[in-house]
């Protein structure tokens, strides 16, 4: 008798247990898209924290894709600064304000800047004094005109009858069109100011690669047209230099100058970053974060490596700008910030105060 009652509860008891366990597993197992999605949002939302980590600087595996689409549990996210600063650029782009500072027409100007790496579908816009001829080599080895990045001589880097690095410009209008809509596209921006500074000093005062139509052409016409005091003898200052690229009516003189002028005129001019839908900006002030993400970004990390960068040299240097632009009138400097304002908001480069008032 007692033995029967203690079975029947016992029966009871499985069964109730077993309504509880099957009604847990169709709450945990029928749904598995809301069970995602939660997971998502939930990704969605630590974004934030944690893309504010620069100081991270090894990419995790798994982040090979720009499009920002990460499985739930993965690493913290670096590639939200990239996604930043592409919407930034849209933003900017739509500014009406900013519009004639923001757009250039895809010319011929823009094709021969963008250089091209049809096995690995990657375009390069080059931008002058932000290590670009270290890019120029990593396509260079990519193209495979040669084996590896020492191995290229110096000389042949600009050679480009001789590097194996084609211009956009060289393919047909339809081989243009079908290159810029499917390849990973990228280039580099620094400070707009401080690569003017590294441009004059490039240019006109070190001249490294001996190139003397600079101080002995472009250097004289400047003087001729922007100094102000006719009996300073000295040449070129950055003050003429200046004071030419502030000119709202510099262009018959850029037009004398051609191609040279690729190293001051604006990133908008070079690039035509509101028109070309690029993939990455790399900064030149983080490049050793942005040089190894656009490695993997573009699918060629375990290809090539970006040489070493020398410390402290894309630091960007508020006492060398103070320096540079002492003793020039805050009316030449007006006048050149609003010509490159276009590169400061698109680029997200702080607006330099500390000049202008
Ligand atoms: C933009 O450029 C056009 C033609 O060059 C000019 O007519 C217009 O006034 C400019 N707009 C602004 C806002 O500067
Ligand atoms: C013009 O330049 C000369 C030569 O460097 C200098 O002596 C003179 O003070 C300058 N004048 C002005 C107004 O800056
Ligand atoms: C910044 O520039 C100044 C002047 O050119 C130079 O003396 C200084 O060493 C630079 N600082 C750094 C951190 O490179």
């Amino acid at each position: 008798m007692h033995h029967q009652w203690l079975l029947l509860a016992a029966c009871f008891w499985v069964i109730f247990m077993f309504m509880v366990a099957s009604k847990f597993i169709t709450l945990t197992f029928k749904d598995p898209d809301g069970y995602s999605a939660k997971q998502e949002f939930l990704f969605l939302t630590t974004v934030p924290e944690a893309g504010k980590l620069p100081e991270e600087k090894q990419f995790p595996e798994e982040l090979q894709q720009v499009t920002g689409q990460m499985l739930p549990g993965s690493r913290p996210d670096p590639p939200l600064v990239y996604l930043e600063r592409l919407e930034l650029m849209r933003n900017v782009c739509r500014d009406e304000a900013l519009k004639n500072l923001s757009h250039a027409a895809v010319s011929k100007f823009v094709l021969d800047r963008i250089f091209v790496c049809d096995k690995h579908k990657i375009l390069f816009c080059q931008t002058p004094k932000v290590g670009n001829t270290q890019w120029k080599k990593v396509l260079i080895v990519l193209n495979g005109a040669f084996p590896s990045i020492e191995e290229i001589p110096e000389h042949v880097v600009h050679d480009h009858e001789k590097n194996g690095l084609p211009r956009l410009s060289s393919y047909s209008r339809v081989g243009i069109q079908k290159r810029l809509n499917t390849y990973f596209k990228f280039f580099i921006v620094r400070d707009p100011f401080e690569r003017l500074i590294s441009a004059f000093k490039d240019k006109f005062v070190h001249n490294p690669r001996f190139e003397p139509w600079y101080r002995h052409d472009i250097a004289p016409s400047i003087i001729r047209k922007y100094r102000r005091n006719h009996t300073e003898t000295r040449g070129i200052q950055f003050e003429d230099f200046v004071r030419y690229l502030g000119d709202p009516h510099h262009r018959w003189l850029d037009l004398q100058f051609g191609e040279h002028i690729i190293h001051w005129v604006t990133y908008v001019e070079l690039c035509a970053p509101c028109e070309i839908k690029y993939s990455v900006i790399g900064h030149h002030e983080t490049l050793e974060e942005d040089a190894p993400y656009i490695l993997r970004a573009a699918g060629i990390d375990r290809l090539v490596s970006y040489p070493t960068i020398p410390p402290g040299i894309t630091v960007y240097n508020k006492t060398k700008v103070e320096h540079y632009f002492l003793g020039i009138s805050k009316r030449d400097i007006r006048r050149l910030y609003a010509r490159f304002e276009g590169d400061f908001k698109l680029f997200g480069y702080q607006k330099p105060d500390f000049l202008l008032n």
